[in-house]
Protein backbone atom coordinates (compact mmCIF):
# COMPACT_ATOMS: atom_id res chain seq x y z
CA UNK A 1 0.00 0.00 0.00
CA UNK A 2 1.05 3.05 -0.79
CA UNK A 3 2.22 5.26 1.88
CA UNK A 4 0.47 8.92 2.74
CA UNK A 5 3.92 10.34 2.98
CA UNK A 6 4.29 11.63 -0.70
CA UNK A 7 3.54 15.41 -0.27
CA UNK A 8 2.41 15.38 -3.95
CA UNK A 9 -0.65 13.63 -3.54
CA UNK A 10 -3.86 14.82 -5.49
CA UNK A 11 -7.18 15.10 -3.37
CA UNK A 12 -10.26 15.18 -5.52
CA UNK A 13 -13.19 15.85 -3.04
CA UNK A 14 -16.84 15.59 -4.40
CA UNK A 15 -20.23 16.71 -2.55
CA UNK A 16 -22.36 13.71 -2.60
CA UNK A 17 -25.55 16.03 -1.32
CA UNK A 18 -26.09 16.64 2.60
CA UNK A 19 -23.19 16.01 4.67
CA UNK A 20 -21.86 13.26 2.62
CA UNK A 21 -18.36 13.51 1.21
CA UNK A 22 -16.26 11.51 -1.51
CA UNK A 23 -12.60 12.09 -1.16
CA UNK A 24 -9.74 10.53 -3.89
CA UNK A 25 -6.33 10.60 -2.95
CA UNK A 26 -4.18 8.45 -5.32
CA UNK A 27 -5.63 4.64 -4.87
CA UNK A 28 -7.40 5.77 -2.33
CA UNK A 29 -11.23 6.04 -1.69
CA UNK A 30 -12.70 7.56 0.92
CA UNK A 31 -16.13 8.28 1.83
CA UNK A 32 -17.40 10.84 4.93
CA UNK A 33 -21.03 9.76 6.26
CA UNK A 34 -22.63 8.57 3.22
CA UNK A 35 -26.13 9.28 2.94
CA UNK A 36 -27.36 8.23 -0.81
CA UNK A 37 -30.26 6.13 -1.41
CA UNK A 38 -32.90 8.29 0.81
CA UNK A 39 -31.45 11.80 -0.03
CA UNK A 40 -33.20 13.58 -2.10
CA UNK A 41 -30.02 15.39 -3.17
CA UNK A 42 -27.58 12.81 -3.86
CA UNK A 43 -25.89 12.39 -7.18
CA UNK A 44 -25.56 8.96 -7.01
CA UNK A 45 -26.80 5.54 -5.16
CA UNK A 46 -24.82 3.35 -2.41
CA UNK A 47 -24.65 0.74 -4.86
CA UNK A 48 -22.42 3.28 -7.08
CA UNK A 49 -19.95 4.14 -4.79
CA UNK A 50 -16.42 2.49 -4.48
CA UNK A 51 -14.81 3.08 -1.07
CA UNK A 52 -11.35 1.78 0.90
CA UNK A 53 -12.26 3.69 4.46
CA UNK A 54 -15.68 5.17 5.55
CA UNK A 55 -15.47 7.55 8.06
CA UNK A 56 -19.13 7.63 10.20
CA UNK A 57 -18.92 10.98 12.35
CA UNK A 58 -22.34 10.37 15.24
CA UNK A 59 -25.33 7.41 14.84
CA UNK A 60 -27.91 9.49 13.25
CA UNK A 61 -29.92 8.19 10.28
CA UNK A 62 -28.68 10.87 7.70
CA UNK A 63 -24.96 9.54 8.66
CA UNK A 64 -25.36 5.69 9.06
CA UNK A 65 -27.74 5.03 6.39
CA UNK A 66 -25.89 3.45 3.47
CA UNK A 67 -22.41 2.70 5.56
CA UNK A 68 -22.84 -0.90 6.05
CA UNK A 69 -24.10 -1.65 2.52
CA UNK A 70 -21.32 0.30 0.73
CA UNK A 71 -18.43 -1.49 3.61
CA UNK A 72 -19.89 -4.95 3.66
CA UNK A 73 -20.07 -4.64 -0.82
CA UNK A 74 -16.69 -3.39 -1.03
CA UNK A 75 -15.09 -4.39 2.14
CA UNK A 76 -14.37 -0.79 3.24
CA UNK A 77 -12.87 0.01 7.01
CA UNK A 78 -15.42 1.96 9.32
CA UNK A 79 -13.94 4.16 11.22
CA UNK A 80 -15.90 5.78 14.14
CA UNK A 81 -16.11 6.16 17.95
CA UNK A 82 -15.75 2.34 19.14
CA UNK A 83 -19.50 2.53 20.30
CA UNK A 84 -20.72 2.81 16.88
CA UNK A 85 -17.70 0.86 14.87
CA UNK A 86 -18.90 -2.11 17.59
CA UNK A 87 -22.49 -1.43 16.66
CA UNK A 88 -21.91 -1.67 12.61
CA UNK A 89 -19.28 -5.02 13.11
CA UNK A 90 -22.03 -6.97 15.89
CA UNK A 91 -25.48 -5.40 14.42
CA UNK A 92 -24.54 -4.89 10.51
CA UNK A 93 -21.82 -7.23 10.26
CA UNK A 94 -19.25 -5.16 8.78
CA UNK A 95 -16.15 -7.28 8.91
CA UNK A 96 -13.52 -4.02 8.90
CA UNK A 97 -13.99 -1.57 11.66
CA UNK A 98 -11.82 0.79 13.53
CA UNK A 99 -13.80 2.41 17.32
CA UNK A 100 -11.36 5.39 18.35
CA UNK A 101 -12.78 8.17 21.13
CA UNK A 102 -12.11 11.96 20.92
CA UNK A 103 -8.73 13.41 20.58
CA UNK A 104 -7.88 9.81 18.94
CA UNK A 105 -5.72 9.70 15.84
CA UNK A 106 -5.52 6.55 13.90
CA UNK A 107 -2.24 6.16 10.81
CA UNK A 108 -3.58 5.01 8.05
CA UNK A 109 -2.46 3.93 4.48
CA UNK A 110 -3.94 7.13 3.22
CA UNK A 111 -2.64 9.66 6.26
CA UNK A 112 -3.98 9.98 9.55
CA UNK A 113 -7.32 11.03 10.79
CA UNK A 114 -8.06 12.23 14.03
CA UNK A 115 -11.92 12.22 15.97
CA UNK A 116 -12.04 15.83 16.69
CA UNK A 117 -14.81 16.79 19.24
CA UNK A 118 -18.61 17.96 18.27
CA UNK A 119 -21.41 19.26 20.06
CA UNK A 120 -24.37 17.38 19.46
CA UNK A 121 -26.23 14.13 19.81
CA UNK A 122 -25.74 10.57 18.22
CA UNK A 123 -28.27 8.27 18.79
CA UNK A 124 -28.46 5.16 16.06
CA UNK A 125 -31.60 4.69 14.22
CA UNK A 126 -32.68 1.57 16.31
CA UNK A 127 -31.92 3.47 19.61
CA UNK A 128 -28.88 2.04 20.30
CA UNK A 129 -26.18 4.14 22.44
CA UNK A 130 -23.89 6.08 19.79
CA UNK A 131 -21.54 7.52 22.06
CA UNK A 132 -20.16 10.69 21.54
CA UNK A 133 -20.46 13.04 18.25
CA UNK A 134 -17.09 14.01 16.51
CA UNK A 135 -15.33 15.31 13.78
CA UNK A 136 -12.41 14.23 12.00
CA UNK A 137 -9.19 16.66 10.79
CA UNK A 138 -7.89 14.32 8.09
CA UNK A 139 -4.21 15.03 6.93
CA UNK A 140 -3.48 13.40 3.36
CA UNK A 141 0.18 13.73 1.77
CA UNK A 142 0.72 17.55 3.28
CA UNK A 143 -2.68 18.64 3.19
CA UNK A 144 -5.14 18.91 6.18
CA UNK A 145 -8.89 18.40 5.71
CA UNK A 146 -11.49 19.58 9.11
CA UNK A 147 -14.54 18.10 8.57
CA UNK A 148 -16.49 19.89 11.87
CA UNK A 149 -19.36 17.69 10.76
CA UNK A 150 -22.96 18.39 13.14
CA UNK A 151 -22.36 20.71 15.65
CA UNK A 152 -22.24 23.92 16.81
CA UNK A 153 -19.80 26.50 17.16
CA UNK A 154 -17.70 26.03 20.09
CA UNK A 155 -14.27 27.69 20.87
CA UNK A 156 -12.36 25.09 21.32
CA UNK A 157 -12.08 24.98 16.75
CA UNK A 158 -9.39 27.28 17.63
CA UNK A 159 -7.19 24.75 18.95
CA UNK A 160 -8.17 22.44 15.77
CA UNK A 161 -7.38 25.41 13.75
CA UNK A 162 -3.94 25.23 15.39
CA UNK A 163 -3.14 22.04 13.10
CA UNK A 164 -3.03 24.94 9.96
CA UNK A 165 -6.36 23.80 7.79
CA UNK A 166 -6.10 23.51 3.96
CA UNK A 167 -10.02 23.04 3.64
CA UNK A 168 -12.61 23.43 6.45
CA UNK A 169 -16.03 21.57 5.45
CA UNK A 170 -18.76 23.31 7.90
CA UNK A 171 -22.75 22.69 8.36
CA UNK A 172 -24.74 25.89 7.63
CA UNK A 173 -27.81 24.91 7.57
CA UNK A 174 -28.94 25.94 10.75
CA UNK A 175 -31.60 24.00 13.25
CA UNK A 176 -29.63 20.66 13.51
CA UNK A 177 -26.15 22.55 13.61
CA UNK A 178 -24.57 25.64 12.70
CA UNK A 179 -26.12 27.94 10.69
CA UNK A 180 -24.54 31.22 8.11
CA UNK A 181 -23.78 33.33 11.22
CA UNK A 182 -22.31 30.85 13.46
CA UNK A 183 -20.14 28.90 10.42
CA UNK A 184 -18.31 32.89 10.37
CA UNK A 185 -17.30 32.77 13.55
CA UNK A 186 -16.32 29.30 13.45
CA UNK A 187 -14.15 30.52 10.30
CA UNK A 188 -12.49 33.22 12.87
CA UNK A 189 -11.56 30.59 15.00
CA UNK A 190 -9.87 28.15 12.64
CA UNK A 191 -8.81 29.86 9.65
CA UNK A 192 -8.72 27.79 6.85
CA UNK A 193 -7.25 28.57 3.72
CA UNK A 194 -10.77 27.29 2.07
CA UNK A 195 -14.07 26.58 3.30
CA UNK A 196 -17.14 24.92 1.81
CA UNK A 197 -20.69 24.72 3.45
CA UNK A 198 -22.16 21.27 4.48
CA UNK A 199 -25.06 19.64 5.92
CA UNK A 200 -27.68 22.28 4.34
CA UNK A 201 -30.27 22.41 0.66
CA UNK A 202 -31.70 18.54 1.88
CA UNK A 203 -34.67 19.42 2.54
CA UNK A 204 -36.35 22.75 2.99
CA UNK A 205 -35.79 23.33 6.98
CA UNK A 206 -32.16 23.52 6.26
CA UNK A 207 -32.39 25.56 3.01
CA UNK A 208 -29.66 28.16 3.12
CA UNK A 209 -28.42 30.89 0.41
CA UNK A 210 -24.78 29.60 -0.58
CA UNK A 211 -24.28 32.37 -2.66
CA UNK A 212 -25.21 34.68 0.00
CA UNK A 213 -22.83 32.75 3.00
CA UNK A 214 -20.22 32.97 0.15
CA UNK A 215 -20.13 36.64 0.09
CA UNK A 216 -20.06 36.92 3.48
CA UNK A 217 -17.22 34.49 3.72
CA UNK A 218 -15.01 36.69 1.33
CA UNK A 219 -15.89 39.50 3.30
CA UNK A 220 -15.73 39.14 6.60
CA UNK A 221 -12.77 36.12 6.32
CA UNK A 222 -9.69 35.15 6.05
CA UNK A 223 -10.73 31.90 4.26
CA UNK A 224 -11.96 31.23 0.28
CA UNK A 225 -15.21 29.77 0.23
CA UNK A 226 -15.93 27.20 -2.26
CA UNK A 227 -19.61 26.38 -3.27
CA UNK A 228 -20.31 23.80 -5.56
CA UNK A 229 -23.74 21.35 -6.21
CA UNK A 230 -24.19 18.12 -5.04
CA UNK A 231 -21.53 15.83 -7.63
CA UNK A 232 -19.04 18.89 -7.41
CA UNK A 233 -15.49 18.33 -7.37
CA UNK A 234 -13.19 20.15 -5.26
CA UNK A 235 -9.49 19.68 -6.23
CA UNK A 236 -6.76 20.19 -3.30
NI1 LIG B 1 -26.97 14.63 13.31
MN1 LIG C 1 -27.18 15.40 10.33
Amino acid sequence: VEFSGDSFVTIELTWLGHASWAIKAGDHRILIDPFLNDSPTAPVKADDVEATFIFVSHGHFDHVADVASIANRTGATVVSNYEIATWFAEKQQVKNTIGMNLGGGVDLPFGRAKLTIAYHSSQLPDGSYGGNPGGWLLTIGDKKIYFACDTALFSDMQLIGNAGIDLAVLPIGDLFTMGPEDSIEALHLILPKKVVPSHYNTWPPIEQDAAAWAERVRRETIAEPIVVEPGGIIHL
